[in-house]
């Protein structure tokens, strides 16, 4: 074991060390510095008693090191690898010294340098949509360069479309294994979106359904939807897709007054339901505190009635009028019929989806789905690489 994770690293030439009362300073070739706190790296170390051999989780504690602790001395081994002497030992029996793995040193040190995935999000529109590659089913579960493609469009697009799929109402649960784990909700693990006789959602009607994106009602809306079709053979029926970022970013573009009013104007979701009441209040533009719009929460039918003064809500009124235009509007929105096996997975909290209207006296229609989240996607493909540098 050479670092106290399952990471793959490259060596890193270091230029220059510099040891400090607190800890050390690592001038690296490529002219980026790193630094590293005596007593925190102890904690890095990866013998035995520091680090589970199998696991690789940590077993100390901040209260295993004592106060005073410091480096004696740093020695770059020009082997890939740096000898750091500690102050004291922690254990009798143990030496005092660690060896640590330079790439490890220098991609821990280094605040985003080794990004998990050198993914940028793309925002598309509908004239976009054909650039994103169409994903092989066939190939999907036994070639990892497909696989990595399926993934990094979910991360760049928001979204994936799979042909091919063996059309079996299993296969949507063999495809999130693939993946990782799913999330359920009031609607089961995986639910069948055809029509139901006591509809508790719109989506069990053969309506039209406006993009949105699913579940704004819940505190943390789902990352990831799937919808596998397994029947469409009825007229209408079409699949809608649109960025939910795109239109944000247009709207923040041509209209500041309308972005600010959706990003910081609360609205109150709310579901129907005889048997279960979820409620959350968000802007429909969501952002992270770094600034970042992180999510959009866009459900037409789920909205409550809006609250505040007459003049602020006309204005929202607005704004959110504009919203919706957009989202509904050619530049923004794509169609696409999916046909038996095909399956679309894309990001729910950015990617909205609908549906056109359907005549049910014409044919069947089914679509299995489910919910995951983000950083499923996002594990699966540190995974991936790890498996690819191998
Ligand atoms: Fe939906």
């Amino acid at each position: 074991m050479f670092t106290p994770d399952f990471e793959k690293y490259n060596f890193v030439k270091i230029k220059k060390l510099k040891l400090k009362n607190l800890g050390l300073e690592i001038l690296w070739e490529n002219g980026k510095k790193t630094s590293h706190l005596a007593k925190n790296l102890r904690e890095f170390s990866t013998d035995p008693q520091t680090t589970h051999p199998i696991t690789r989780e940590a077993l100390l504690l901040p209260l295993d090191i004592p106060d005073n602790f410091y480096i004696k001395n740093a020695i770059d081994n020009n082997d890939g690898f740096l000898k750091i002497q500690w102050s004291e030992k922690l254990f009798t029996e143990e030496k005092d010294f660690s060896i640590f793995h330079t790439g490890w040193l220098y991609h821990t040190g280094i605040n985003n340098e080794k990004k998990i995935y050198d993914l940028k999000e793309k925002l598309w529109r509908s004239g976009d949509f054909k650039k994103i590659k169409i994903i092989d089913g066939k190939k999907l579960f036994d070639d990892d360069k497909e696989f990595f493609q399926f993934l990094s469009n979910v991360v760049v697009f928001g979204v994936s479309l799979v042909k091919n799929l063996e059309n079996n109402p299993k296969t949507i649960e063999l495809f999130t294994n693939l993946i990782g784990t799913v999330r359920g909700s009031n609607f089961g693990k995986f639910f069948d979106v055809k029509i139901k006789k006591n509809a508790d959602s719109n989506a069990y009607t053969s309506h039209e359904l406006k993009p949105h994106n699913d579940l704004a009602t819940r505190e943390y809306i789902p990352g990831i939807q799937i919808l596998f079709c397994l029947q469409n053979s009825v007229k209408g029926g079409e699949s809608t897709l649109c960025d939910g970022f795109a239109i944000a970013k247009e709207i923040k573009e041509k209209n500041k007054e309308a972005f600010k009013l959706l990003s910081n104007y609360q609205i109150d979701f709310a579901n129907k339901s005889d048997n279960s009441d979820y409620r959350y209040s968000s802007p429909l533009f969501f952002h992270n505190r770094q600034g970042k719009l992180n999510e959009v929460r866009w459900t037409n039918w789920l909205r409550s009635p809006l609250r505040g003064s007459l003049s602020k809500m006309e204005k929202f009124y607005n704004a959110q009028k504009l919203a919706y235009k957009h989202s509904d509007n050619k530049k923004f929105k794509i169609k696409i019929k999916l046909n038996p096996g095909e399956l679309i997975c894309f990001d729910n909290r950015r990617v909205l989806h609908g549906r056109t209207s359907f005549n049910s006296n014409t044919g069947e229609r089914w679509l299995r789905g489910c919910y995951m989240e983000r950083e499923e996607i996002f594990s699966a493909i540190r995974v991936l690489q790890r498996k690819i540098k191998e």
